[in-house]
């Protein structure tokens, strides 16, 4: 097991990384200061790991309540059947939260956890790749509103982060994919030398190979962990880790939530931004095509959705936190490992990329 910390003052909290964690006591115990514990999860990973989950919890008083599977559900009203449980079931304000799920269970019991009686402490347990080497880390839960992805929300770090690699086995190829997506992220915003390791190992990450995922979600957390060090509430350098994430945000709401998966929307969305910062000069040809290609080799798509017209997408695109002031901002790359966020851009060249860019039908993602 490798152990990362989260470097927060006060807030500081371990990541624990490894095979067969979910049913280690030892590792849940510490991160939980009451009697009470509520584990939230969903209808499809409850039936895989909540059994192991709650044996890890045998001298808690703990209860349990399972949502429906789906971003269409990462809403105000899903959030409030974990409130009625609670409350009817009188937890008290010493009371602990468990995420055990993908991003979308822990962004939603992050944000009750954050908003029951004003605050109280929550674990979390990722199973998908995503949730492992991103939604888990950091703080950041919510939900979506109609008008757009993630717009509710609070910043509420966790206890602990209990990545058990090993939950990663049940998990289809589709979703792999999506984690890959946020994974070549931090490749292209930060760490150069882990984008050419992706590139030397993506095959092995796409056959599951073990030591090569135990290596990318560390690295993943390492840069994630050393973000949010620096800037917990995104005052500034935070807002890298939302490369793609303008346009991934707008293709998500436009086309539906969970039409497409939110790693698939990232990864057009860090292509759109990378073909974006090639027309302004920054990025080279070169680049360009070794980013198109690794995206590929994933298969994550590169186009954007046929429903999304340019003048649709700007509409969306203005809804994004980013904004201020009416200005669109954009985290964009200077080089493969080299990113910026900036308002500072020529508009004709984002309306040409937005024109130009190939579009395809969203149902193909799902064939
Ligand atoms: P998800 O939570 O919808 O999970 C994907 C699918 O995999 C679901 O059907 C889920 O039930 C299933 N699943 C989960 N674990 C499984 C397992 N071990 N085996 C089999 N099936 C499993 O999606 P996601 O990709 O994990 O997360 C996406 C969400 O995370 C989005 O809502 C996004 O906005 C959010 N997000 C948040 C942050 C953050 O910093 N808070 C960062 C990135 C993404
Ligand atoms: N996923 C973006 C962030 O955590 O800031």
């Amino acid at each position: 097991m490798k152990t990362l910390n989260v470097d927060l003052g006060q807030r500081s909290y371990p990541i624990y990384i490894g095979t067969d964690l979910l049913g280690q006591a030892e590792l849940i115990k510490p991160c939980i200061a009451g009697k009470q514990v509520l584990v939230v999860s969903n209808e499809t990973v409850a039936p895989l790991y909540l059994d192991k989950t709650l044996n890890a919890l045998a001298d808690f008083d703990h209860q349990h309540i399972i949502l429906p599977d789906g971003e269409q559900y990462k809403t105000m009203d899903i959030v409030g059947r974990i409130f009625d449980h609670l409350l009817q079931q009188r937890f008290n304000r010493t009371a602990t939260l468990v995420a055990l799920g993908g991003g979308v269970i822990g962004d939603m019991t992050g944000f009750a956890a954050a908003c029951y009686q004003r605050g109280v402490p929550f674990i979390q347990i990722p199973t998908t790749l995503l949730a492992q080497v991103d939604s888990s880390v950091g703080g950041k839960t919510g939900v979506n509103h109609p008008l757009g992805k993630n717009m509710i929300g609070a910043f509420h770090q966790p206890r602990c982060v209990i990545a058990d690699t090993s939950t990663l086995n049940t998990l289809d190829d589709r979703q792999l994919s999506a984690g890959i997506a946020e994974v070549i992220k931090y490749g292209l915003i930060r760490d150069p030398e882990f984008f050419v390791w992706l590139e030397n190992n993506i095959d092995k990450l796409m056959q599951r190979d073990s030591e090569a995922l135990a290596y990318a979600i560390e690295r993943s957390c390492i840069n994630k962990a050393e973000v949010v060090a620096a800037d917990e509430r995104e005052g500034g350098q935070r807002a890298l880790l939302n490369l793609g994430h303008t346009f991934g945000h707008a293709i998500e709401t436009g086309s539906g939530y969970g039409v497409w998966l939110h790693g698939e929307a990232i990864a057009s969305g860090m292509y759109m931004a990378a073909d974006l910062s090639h027309r302004l000069g920054w990025l080279s040809a070169d680049e360009l095509r070794r980013i198109k290609s690794l995206l590929q080799k994933a298969r994550l798509p590169v186009d954007a959705p046929l429903e999304l017209s340019s003048q649709r997408f700007l509409e969306l695109m203005a809804i994004d936190k980013k904004v201020l002031a009416g200005k669109l901002r954009l985290v964009l790359l200077q080089a493969i490992g080299q990113s910026i966020v900036t308002e500072d851009f020529e508009h004709n060249h984002l309306q040409a990329m937005l024109d130009e860019i190939p579009r395809i039908d969203s149902k193909s993602l799902a064939s």
